[in-house]
C-alpha cells in the first residue's frame, strides 16, 4: 500500500511523512534525498551541473542506499553533506533533467515494490505512484516555510536571514513548479492541507485518521 505526500520545501512534508510512516508501521521514502545525492555526487566528482548528459550518467552510476536513517552514496554516509545550501541549489537544477528523473523514478518504484510505504517528494502522487492508495499535498505560507527553514539551519549552526531564505525558497519553488518534466503540482485526487498554523501532531492526527478510515472502508 502506498501513501504519497508531496509539497514544496518547508511545507512540513518530510516530518509528516516520517511520522506517518512510524504511526502506520510503513516504510518511509525521502525522494528529495535521492535528488540531493545526485547533486552531491556531481559536485564531489567535479562534474559540470549544467552538463545534462554528464549529470544523467552520474545518476545511473551511483548507488544510493537508505540504512538506519542514514543516506549513503556508494557506501559513504552523506546524510549531513546533502543538506548544505550548495547541494540544495544544485539538486533543484539536476531535478529538471529528464534522464535523472527517469532513473530516480525507476529506483523509487523499485523501492516501493511489495511493501507498505509513505513516499514524499514533489511528483509522488502525480507521476511516480498515480495509483497510490492515499495522496496528500501539503502547503504552508511562505513566511512560515522560511521561518521553519531558518530554525533548521540555526540548529546546524548557520545563521541566515529569513529574508534571504524566503528569496531562495521562492526561486526554488519557481524552478520546481515551472519545469516541464514532473512539475510540482497536486494530483487531481490529492487531499490538500495548509500546515501553517498546525502543530506536527495535529497534521499527523489528521493524516493518520484519513488513511485509517480509508483502510477500514477499502481494505487492500
Ligand atoms: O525535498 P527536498 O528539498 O529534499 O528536495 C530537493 C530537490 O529535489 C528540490 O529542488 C526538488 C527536487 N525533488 C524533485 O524534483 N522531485 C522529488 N520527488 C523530490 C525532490
Amino acid at each position: 500500500m502506498i501513501v504519497t505526500i508531496d509539497g514544496p520545501a518547508g511545507s512540513g512534508k518530510s516530518t509528516a511523512a516520517r511520522g506517518l510512516s512510524q504511526r502506520l508501521g510503513f516504510e518511509f521514502l525521502d525522494t528529495g534525498a535521492m535528488y540531493r545525492c545526485v547533486a552531491w555526487s556531481v559536485l564531489d566528482q567535479n562534474v559540470d551541473p549544467t552538463d545534462e548528459d554528464a549529470v544523467g550518467a552520474v545518476s545511473q552510476r551511483i548507488k544510493i542506499t537508505f540504512a538506519d536513517a542514514k543516506v549513503l552514496v556508494d557506501g559513504q554516509n552523506v546524510s549531513q553533506s546533502i543538506r548544505t545550501l550548495k547541494v540544495t541549489d544544485v539538486a533543484s537544477l539536476v531535478a529538471q533533467y529528464p534522464a535523472v528523473r527517469e532513473e530516480l523514478v525507476r529506483l523509487q518504484r523499485q523501492a516501493a515494490e511489495e511493501i507498505d510505504i509513505v513516499s514524499e517528494g514533489r511528483d509522488q502522487g502525480t507521476v511516480v505512484f498515480p495509483e497510490a492508495f492515499c495522496k496528500f499535498f501539503l502547503i504552508a505560507d511562505p513566511q512560515e516555510r522560511a521561518r521553519r527553514r531558518h530554525e533548521e539551519l540555526r540548529a546546524q549552526g548557520k545563521e541566515i536571514p529569513v529574508a534571504d531564505i524566503l528569496q531562495q525558497l521562492d526561486e526554488r519553488d519557481q524552478r520546481d513548479e515551472q519545469r516541464t518534466v514532473a512539475p510540482l503540482v497536486p494530483a487531481d485526487d490529492a487531499l490538500e492541507f495548509n500546515t501553517s498554523t498546525l502543530t506536527i501532531d495535529e497534521v499527523l492526527d489528521q493524516l493518520e485518521q484519513i488513511v485509517r478510515s480509508r483502510m477500514s472502508s477499502n481494505p487492500h
